[in-house]
Parts: structure tokens; sequence; C-alpha cells
């Protein structure tokens, strides 16, 4: 019987079952774990992500994917949904064992005979067609609303023209804002984030626009000459701040622009990319600071 995993634990807090397939939609090339049949796996495990209706619907299709007694092992960060993980599984009709090592609660359950108690959690953590027509999913960045620093850039940012790119392109809003302008020949958008991707493709109905489900530090090096990119990039790795991230995404915009071309970038202004905006490129041009987000146009 197979078995998965779903996330990079710490080993020392779970150890992944042998010959685990990866279900992760962060790790690009892992499989669907709501495309895993029914009641095929006989062991998986979980580090729950930090959001609430997201944990809930990754508990319910792992378990929804064991068979009849087989083994979910969960973890989480104490301060990351730890606390509740227990309460969690017991509300999907578990009876659960718990215990707590470095700094995680770690549950381990077997799959209730019934399936009945996960039909909630399944359903209320699926993709989703938000008031304004645009497709999302719980547990993608900023999920059920455009995010302010995305809306002060959307404020800013004039009609592009040419080849382009959408680096973290979360479900599209940036793109769709991109692609009014006739000028623009193609878009590339990228992200880490299967359910992004997913949503975006659906976003996005557009033949200029071409999408690639992958981490932007690898993709970028196969993009170059291109007229603009666009981005607001992630400051957050497994949860944790990680201020490197942005800024190997402005070294990674610079790489792929031609002489003269242009980055447009949002970012909490709170956030260290001056300098390497300043390393990076001709000239930057700070274009608006509010609300706690700064926009820059940086030419290369
Ligand atoms: C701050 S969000 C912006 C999303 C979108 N552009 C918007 O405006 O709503 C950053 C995005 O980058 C994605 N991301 C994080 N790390 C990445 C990486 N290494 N490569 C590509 N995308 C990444 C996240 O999944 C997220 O969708």
């Amino acid at each position: 019987m197979p078995t998965a995993i779903y996330g990079s634990p710490p080993r020392d807090v779970i150890e992944p079952p042998a010959g685990a397939i990866q279900v992760s939609p962060l790790v690009p090339g892992s499989q669907d774990l709501a495309a895993i049949a029914q009641a095929s796996l006989d062991e998986i495990a979980v580090l729950v992500p930090p959001g609430a209706v997201e944990a809930r619907h990754v508990l319910a299709q792992a378990l929804r994917a064991l068979r009849p007694g087989g083994l979910l092992t969960a973890a989480a960060p104490k301060d990351k949904g730890g606390l509740r993980l227990k309460k969690v599984l017991a509300a999907l009709g578990c009876e659960v064992a718990e215990t707590a090592r470095r700094h995680h609660r770690i549950c381990t359950v077997t799959r209730p005979e019934d399936l009945a108690g996960l039909q909630a959690a399944l359903a209320e953590g699926e993709p989703r067609q938000l008031a304004d027509g645009l497709w999302s999913q719980p547990g993608i960045f900023s999920w059920d609303r455009l995010d302010p620093g995305s809306a002060l850039l959307l404020a800013h940012l004039p009609a592009l023209s040419g080849s382009g790119a959408d680096f973290g392109c979360g479900v599209g809003w940036l793109a769709r804002a991109v692609l009014t302008s006739p000028e623009v020949t193609d878009l590339v958008l990228i992200d880490l984030d299967r359910r992004a991707v997913e949503a975006a493709r659906r976003n996005i109905d557009d033949s200029r626009a071409a999408l690639q489900w992958t981490d932007v530090r690898q993709a970028a090096s196969s993009l170059t000459g291109l007229d603009f990119v666009v981005m607001n990039p992630p400051f957050h790795d497994g949860g944790v701040e990680d201020r490197t991230l942005g800024q190997a995404f402005i070294r990674a915009a610079a790489g792929s622009l031609r002489s003269g071309g242009t980055l447009w970038i949002t970012a909490n202004r709170h956030l260290p990319y001056e300098a390497a905006l300043k390393a990076a490129f001709k000239s930057v041009r700070p274009v608006a600071d509010s609300g706690g987000y700064k926009v820059y146009e940086a030419r290369r």
C-alpha cells in the first residue's frame, strides 16, 4: 500500500513513512492530495498548514485518502495551530493520541470507519469563486481579498508593453491588470503554490498568458530579455519571515530583464529591499508610500 507526506516536517518531529510520495501543493511536481483515490493509502504524515480552514481541509483530505484503519500522523508548531490540532481531529470523528516534541504538538489517529464527519471540512476548503468572479482557495496567499500591497501597485501601474512576467502571481490579480494593455505581447505567470497556479489558470483566459508551477529562483534563469516584471514578492518561507526570499526575487527579476527593462514591485515598507534594488538596477524610483506599503519602479 502506498504512503504519503504533506510538507516537510522536521525529521525529529515526524519520521516520513517509508516510500512516501509528496502531496503538498507547495512542492512543484508533487501529487494533488485531493486527486488520490479514497481509501488508497496505508499511512500519511502531515505538517499541518497554519490557516484554520486550510488545516481542516488538508486533514480531512488525508483521512479520506487513508484505508480504514490507516494511520495519520499530524504535527503543527504550538504557536501555529498545534494547540488546536487535537480538537480539530476529534471534530473530524477521530480518537486522538497526542504528544509534544520540539515546540510541536503531534497527533496520531487511525481513519474512522465513517467518513461523514469529513464532508463539511472537505467542502469549506475547496476552490471557489469569490464575489468578484475570481477563483481562489483557502491557503493561497490573501485568498479571499486583494492584498493592500497589490492594491497600491495596481493603483500606480502604467499600461505596460512587450514581453513580461508576474513573479509569485497568486490567483492573478496583477496579471489580470497587466493584460488589459493591448501592447503586452506575452506574460509568464509563476507561482510555487499549485492551488494559486490552478486558480490563475481559471482566472486568466488570455492566449498571451503562460503559467508555470515552479520556484521563481529556479525558473528565472530560463527567462531573458523581458521588457517588464511585476511582483508582490513573498516574505515567508514555511510560515517563517524570510527577507532573503524577496531579495532573491529582485535579483531574479534583474537577471530576466533586458537592459532598460523595468521592474514594478510592491512590498511592506518595513522590508529592506531598497539596497537589493539599487545593487541590481541602474535606477530605482520610489513611486508610492502609503498604508504601510511601498511601490518602486526599477530600471535595468
Ligand atoms: C505576496 S504573494 C503575491 C500574490 C499575488 N501576486 C497578489 O498580488 O495577490 C507572493 C506569492 O509568491 C508565491 N511564492 C512564494 N515563494 C515562491 C517561490 N519561491 N517561487 C514562486 N512563487 C513563490 C506565493 O505562493 C504567493 O502566491
